[in-house]
Formats: C-alpha cells, sequence, structure tokens
C-alpha cells in the first residue's frame, strides 16, 4: 500500500548522513521531525519542528514524538540503536524503520555477528578469538607469532578502537598491550585474522525478509592522504555509475549482496527479524570477498553518496520497511559521486575546531553540502571536534565527480582540513594496477 507522502515523520540525529536522509524526506513530501544532539542549521531548517538533546536517552525522544503525532520513526546513529528507544517507540503504537536492540547486536556485539556467520555458515567469515583474560591472549599471540590479526573492542567504536597489526601495530609486544588495554577497559577484546586487499561498503534496505541493494560505495577512513595516520569516522567516499566499483574483482558486489541476504534470513531465523538499513563492510581479498563488519544502519559518510543518487521516494522506502512490504527494488542515479568531508585542522590527531563561512550565493550548489556535526546557520557554522560538511561532487565518471567536488570546496571558507586525494584519477589508477 502506498501511504500519502504527507507523513510525520521522526529522525534521530544531528550528522551528515541524518542531513541527507532530512533531505530526501522532506523533498518528496514528508513532515520531518527531528531530534539532534547539534544546532544543524540545515536539518533544523527542514524540519516542521526539532528539539535538541542527548540522542541515547529514550524518555524525551518518546515524548517528542507521541506530542508531535508521529506515524513512522527512522534512527540514523548507531549509539542509539544500543537504547530501548525503538521498543519504546513500537510499544506506543509507532512504526519505526530501523532494527530493536536485540536485531541491531549484528553491530552493537561484533562477537555476535561472527558467531551468527558461523552458525548459519555463511561465506566470508574470518578466524576470531575472543578473550576476557591476559594470560590465554599471551598465549594465543604467543602461538601464532607468524599470523597478523586486527584487534577490536566488542562493541561500537566510532570506528575508532580498531588497530591492526602491521598497519597500526608493529609485533607481538605491541599487539598485547593494545589488546591488554582493551580488556583493562571493556573486560573483553576480539582478535581477529588480518586480511588484505581493497575494502568496500554495500548498504540494503530490509523489511526482514527483502533486501534492496544501494551502490557500492568506498569509504576512506584514515586520516591522511595516502591512506596513513589514525582511522577515523569516515574523510571521504566514492562511488560509480555503474553501482559497483572499476576496480574490485569480477562479481565481488554481486558475493557481497548473497551474503547479505543471507545475514537477513539468519537474523528473521534466529528471532532478531531486522528492519531497516544493514550496511556491509568487506575486503576483496586475495582468498575471496571476506565480512569485516556488519552495522545495522547507514553508513556515513557513504549513506550521502547514495541518498544523493536516490532516485525514489525516502518516505515511501522507510514506510514499507516498517511494515515488511519492501517489494520493488529501489533506484538511484546511474552517475559516479565523490564525497570529502571538511573536519577541523587536526582531526584525528587533535582537533581545533573553529568557524567556517559557507557561500549561499549559488542556490544551485546548496545540495551538494551537506551539513553534519555542526552548529549555526546555513551560511555560517561553528565546527565541533568531529567531521563539518560533506561536500559532494557528482559525474558520468569519478574523476568528473571528484573535480566537480574540488570545485564545490572552494565554497567553503576557513579553516579546515579535507583529504584532496581521495577520488583523484591517480588514486584510481594505482587501485586499478592492483586489481585482482
Ligand atoms: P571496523 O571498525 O571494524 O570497521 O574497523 C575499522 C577498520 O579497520 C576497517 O575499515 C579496516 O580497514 C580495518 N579492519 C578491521 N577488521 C580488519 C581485519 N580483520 N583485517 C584487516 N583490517 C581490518
Ligand atoms: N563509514 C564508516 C561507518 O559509518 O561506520
Amino acid at each position: 500500500m502506498v501511504r500519502p507522502l504527507s507523513e510525520k515523520i521522526l529522525l534521530v540525529g544531528g550528522g551528515g548522513r541524518e542531513d541527507a536522509v532530512a533531505r530526501r524526506l522532506s523533498e518528496a513530501g514528508a513532515h520531518v521531525y527531528s531530534f539532534l544532539k547539534n544546532r544543524n542549521p540545515s536539518i533544523i531548517s527542514l524540519s516542521r519542528d526539532y528539539r535538541i538533546g542527548p540522542e541515547t536517552d529514550p524518555a524525551p525522544i518518546v515524548d517528542f514524538a507521541l506530542k508531535s503525532g508521529i506515524d513512522l520513526a527512522f534512527i540514523g546513529p548507531d549509539p542509539v540503536l544500543e537504547t530501548s528507544l525503538v521498543e519504546d517507540l513500537r510499544s506506543k503504537g509507532i512504526r519505526v524503520a530501523s532494527p530493536d536492540r536485540s536485531a541491531a547486536r549484528i553491530e552493537t556485539s561484533k562477537k555476535f555477528m561472527r558467531e551468527l556467520l558461523r552458525e548459519y555458515r555463511i561465506d566470508g567469515n574470518i578466524e576470531f578469538a575472543n578473550f576476557t583474560g591476559t594470560d590465554h591472549l599471551k598465549e594465543y599471540l604467543q602461538q601464532h607469532r607468524d599470523k597478523e590479526f586486527a584487534i577490536k573492542p566488542l562493541g561500537l567504536t566510532g570506528g575508532k578502537g580498531v588497530k591492526v597489526m602491521g598497519v597500526h601495530l608493529s609485533g607481538f609486544e605491541e599487539a598485547f598491550s593494545y589488546a591488554s588495554s582493551v580488556i583493562g577497559k571493556d573486560g573483553s577484546v576480539l582478535l581477529e585474522e588480518r586480511v588484505t586487499g581493497e575494502e568496500f561498503s554495500q548498504q540494503v534496505f530490509t523489511d526482514g525478509q527483502r533486501i534492496s541493494p544501494m551502490p557500492v560505495v568506498q569509504d576512506y577512513k584514515r586520516a591522511g592522504e595516502g591512506d596513513t595516520g589514525p582511522n577515523t569516522g569516515g574523510m571521504g567516499s566514492i562511488s560509480d555509475s555503474t553501482h559497483t566499483l572499476p576496480f574490485l574483482s569480477h562479481n565481488a558486489r554481486e558475493k557481497a549482496l548473497k551474503i547479505m541476504e543471507d545475514v537477513v534470513s539468519a537474523l528473521r531465523d534466529s528471532g532478531n527479524e531486522f528492519h531497516g538499513i544493514l550496511y556491509g563492510q568487506f575486503m576483496d581479498s586475495p582468498g575471496g570477498i571476506r565480512v569485516i563488519e556488519i552495522n545495522a544502519r547507514f553508513a556515513d559518510p557513504e549513506s550521502i553518496n547514495v541518498l544523493h543518487l536516490l532516485d525514489d521516494s525516502l518516505p515511501d522506502i522507510l514506510n514499507r520497511i516498517a511494515d515488511g512490504d519492501l517489494r520493488k527494488s529501489v533506484r538511484f542515479r546511474n552517475a559516479a559521486t565523490v564525497l570529502k568531508y571538511v573536519v577541523p585542522e587536526g582531526y584525528g590527531y587533535a582537533p581545533k575546531p573553529s568557524a567556517l563561512a559557507i557561500s549561499q550565493e549559488k542556490p544551485e550548489k546548496r545540495k551538494f553540502i551537506y551539513y553534519a556535526a555542526v552548529s549555526g546557520e546555513l551560511s555560517e557554522v561553528e565546527q565541533s571536534t568531529s567531521r563539518s560538511l560533506a561536500v559532494v561532487g557528482e559525474g558520468k565518471d569519478i574523476e568528473t565527480a571528484n573535480s566537480e567536488c574540488e570545485e564545490n570546496l572552494k565554497l567553503i571558507k576557513g579553516k579546515f582540513y579535507v583529504r584532496h586525494d581521495i577520488g583523484t584519477r591517480a588514486m584510481i589508477e594505482a587501485k586499478m594496477a592492483r586489481r585482482p
């Protein structure tokens, strides 16, 4: 059933991802009500009403939803999926196009994810081991001195808690010391076999049973040009007009989609039916496609690349997700995108926030600038210590989209850092040369 588009939709979250969601919702005629922790000027300007407050405290959000007569809710940030918000909203009769806490464990517990893949014999799993004490950890690392591991806290890290041997950690001592510190903090640590290859993000919409794919995106997590420095929430991202990426191996996308389908059915079968957006992070490794993470939400920045290209009604899609009625496949324009995040100077190390001016002189350019963890006005924002503005370029291929993105970046004035190497011809050519 296609519902009227004047629907009231609650959107939780105030980053670049949520700005992209708010734009597609309001363009399609939905009335957006937002709950966010920062005064994001773009989201606020698109909202009928809004509240500022902590996004992880469900009670005021439920109150706001009830007072506003909300029909449908959608949650952006991962920490919110760990609270009781989705269950609380549903218990008040509000439909939600996001997973409940039990289904969201696919992201909030990396152990749950690895065990689900193992139990249902889903392709792409990797060797992993979980430790709660340093004695066993030491023994394991000593026994596997010839191997390299990715060392991870079990829960959410904002992309920043994972350290990889041979990348961020060299040798046994550093690995043992970091893994021990994670145990000290969380009581537990996950060691995963280190895999190498091109990473890619495959996001899908799911109504609990069916999936509808979005274009593949590649996210650049490292703070520095040439993929150096610490991991961040994501410095930028690219997608191609083919909806896959030219440097991935044959059928990489199809294999990733099969894994996503299998995960959706395993979640359903195990009593954790998942409604919302599932975002798989994959590695195109010499041994095949490997699962790095499965997340229970839109990726940030990758969601902005794909929502920028969305050629369907987002309110309609979210209704269908909530109602278990996602029949048709969702359409996206066949264009390439390059996105670069404008961040405070020192981001990833010691961020120094300042003010940024955003030229409003060319109204046709406004749609390429998405507002993230900032507060203020559309024409002038205060940075926080997180990412500030996602600047997008769209074109017939990645190179053209990159030139557009660089042009659009000129609209921003002030002190900021941006990774200009993302989406350049040199970067794509280097990746093509390494293609399996
Ligand atoms: P995550 O927060 O788990 O997505 O990890 C952050 C980043 O660490 C990923 O994007 C990868 O680049 C890297 N990483 C995570 N797990 C592994 C792994 N098992 N092998 C190699 N790199 C990994
Ligand atoms: N792009 C990384 C994330 O959303 O987790």
